[in-house]
């Protein structure tokens, strides 16, 4: 916790969570609890709530929950500490600093120094006389040194060493040097440098910070591009390459791409508004920090297989954010970078004009399959289209793509209306039972929504969570859990986490609460740690706990017995006459 915690609890008294979620969702009470549409995945009916008792929220859809912080921390994108002192802002309050606050976001300060020192020695070593075929690198791949530099671009010298010595002259330590994934350790022991004989890509933070670097290797060895792993300072899934140039665009669109060479190509033929996900599929996460800075964005993936398929994906998922989406297609080449090597700017710029919306998009998909002169191909057209058509919300919108789909098949519009309107029927039929299957899901399926979490043991889990939800509901039952049962009794790392923290509360006479949580864990485990508390309390707790309590302890006897402990084995294999003389 790098910020003191009765600051944190003067702060969340003063800032009520329905006030502050108001701001953002419209809330309706109804009960003691208000209701709204969740701002965190896309929805029609209200599955979103907020306790004014409680000071959480909670989504019965996608499942976030939290106190006030964590709302924030979601709806503005903010780590803990930037979420903190924003709420602080609107209180006029000022965050205190304490010595342990100090040195966490002092050993960030120099994470990030030493990332931005790493860059500048990538970046000098790049323009060494020696490394003349470097640079040539980039110039033969159309870039100018403008860009060069606007992008920080840089070398890693073929050394196991320059680049660690190098940051260690400066007064870095092993230990930051590996915090920040610049080098790495062998099966013996020893440091050596991550980056080798590669061009770099630094990656950027909103702020502009150095957070990561990407590396690519100038020949065809593999692997063609290195990335930094997940550190403290850098979160993959959170961030986009060139968003801190990006945010400063006037269009009012921003490009999605695949690559880095994309990007840096798009931005020096003057699209400024260009980005790219970091080397893995788009992230919902991603999706919302660019409908943060723009509504409008076209989708420019590579023209092969696998870039159209992950272009697919993407549109749902940047719909989801509410994005209008378009699909830009490049004719006869690969990339957005060698498209416009090869054709120039301004052809870029028609293919933006000619993309199409996503719909379109996916029936031309659809389309390319077929021979239209067909008759057989036509049919089958149409009744795939009809599947695409029926998934638009709006009728108007649905309608003209309909007479379109038609067109396009040679048919009269009025027997495609009849098909979409039977694919309709499936599909509402189907939404049905899906939404009963989801309903029973929440009951009969026991695994967290968030995969980290995943129980080992579902059985244990669910009594672990029991009694989370337990005194949860009534604080003083943690006394009568009193030498019935410990934290090391838990098979969940995350619920034993959360059931240390809540006897740690309990010790030091605070209430056990999701706000009191706040800060000790991430988003993600509060929205699970909510989810838990937020199930409906069995009436004779005394009773349901000694139920839980036993359930665990018959797991935890269970796999002992198979598995860990030597003496039951012992006692089985004696049982069994093995082994024994
Ligand atoms: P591409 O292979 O399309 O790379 O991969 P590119 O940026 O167009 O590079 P050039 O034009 O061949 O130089 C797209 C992105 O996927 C990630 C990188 O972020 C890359 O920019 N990637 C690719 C990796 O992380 N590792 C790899 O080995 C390959
Ligand atoms: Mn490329």
């Amino acid at each position: 916790m790098a910020i003191d915690q009765s600051f944190l609890d003067e702060l969340t008294a003063r800032s009520d969570i329905v006030d502050v979620v108001s701001r953002y969702v419209s809330l309706k009470k109804s009960g003691s609890n208000y209701f709204g549409l969740c701002p965190f995945h896309n929805e029609k009916s209200p599955s979103f709530s907020v306790s004014q008792d409680k000071q959480i929220f909670h989504c019965f859809g996608c499942g976030v929950g939290g106190g006030v912080i964590s709302f924030i921390m979601r709806a503005e994108g903010l780590e803990f500490y930037d979420a903190v002192s924003f709420l602080a802002k609107q209180n006029g309050m000022t965050v205190p600093e304490n010595n342990y606050d100090k040195k966490t976001s002092k050993s960030r300060e120099r994470l990030l120094a030493l990332m931005k020192d790493t860059a500048r020695f990538y970046y000098s070593e790049l323009w060494k006389p020696e490394n003349i075929n470097v640079q040539q690198y980039f110039a033969k791949r159309g870039l100018t040194r403008k860009t060069m530099n606007r992008f920080g671009l840089g070398f890693a010298p073929n050394s196991f060493f320059a680049t660690m010595d190098a940051m260690k002259e400066k007064g870095y330590t092993q230990d930051e040097l590996l915090a920040c994934g610049l080098v790495a350790k062998s099966e013996k022991g020893n440091l050596y440098d991550k980056f080798r004989n590669r061009v770099m890509f630094p990656i950027f933070d909103l702020r502009g910070n150095v957070i990561a670097f990407g590396g690519r290797v100038m020949d065809d060895s593999k692997p063609k591009y290195l990335n930094s792993p997940e550190t403290a300072i850098f979160h993959k899934s959170r961030n986009l390459f060139a968003i801190e140039k990006a945010r400063k665009t006037t269009n009012d669109y921003f490009i999605l791409a695949e690559g880095y060479m994309d990007v840096i190509a798009l931005h020096q033929a003057g699209f400024d508004s260009a980005v790219a996900s970091l080397g893995t599929a788009l992230t919902e996460e991603q999706a919302r920090l660019i409908a943060r800075y723009t509504k409008n964005i076209i989708i420019s993936y590579d023209a092969d297989n696998a870039g159209q398929m992950a272009a697919q994906r993407a549109i749902d998922i940047l719909k989801k954010s509410g994005l209008n989406v378009r699909v830009l297609r490049i004719p006869n080449a690969k990339d957005p970078d060698q498209f416009i090597k090869e054709k120039g700017s301004d052809a870029f710029r028609r293919l933006i004009e000619q993309s199409s919306d996503d719909i379109a998009y996916k029936i031309n998909n659809i389309a390319s399959k077929f021979d239209l002169e067909e008759d057989q191909d036509r049919i089958s057209f149409l009744k795939e289209a009809a599947y695409i058509l029926a998934l638009i919300d709006s009728d108007i919108e649905r309608e003209i793509y309909t007479t379109r789909v038609a067109n396009m098949a040679k048919i009269s519009p009025q027997s495609m209306t009849v098909e979409v309107k039977n694919a309709l029927q499936k599909r509402n039929q189907s939404l049905k039972k899906e939404k009963r299957r989801e309903v029973r899901s929440v009951t009969q399926n026991a695994q967290p929504k968030d995969k980290s979490f995943k129980y080992e043991n579902i059985t244990s889990a669910r009594s672990e969570e029991g009694i989370l939800s337990v005194i949860f509901g009534d604080n003083t039952l943690v006394s009568y859990l009193n030498g019935k049962i410990s934290p090391d009794d838990f098979t969940s790392p995350i619920l034993k986490a959360f059931f240390i923290h809540a006897l740690e509360l309990y010790n030091n006479n605070k209430n056990i609460t999701i706000p009191a949580f706040e800060g000790h864990f991430e988003p993600e485990a509060l929205s699970l740690l909510t989810t838990i508390t937020s199930r409906p309390v069995p009436a004779m707790r005394e009773k349901a706990l000694d139920d839980y309590i036993n359930k665990i302890k018959s797991c935890k006897l269970k796999q002992s017995d198979s598995t860990t402990d030597p003496l039951l084995a012992l006692a089985k294999a004696k049982k069994e006459k093995k082994f024994w003389r």
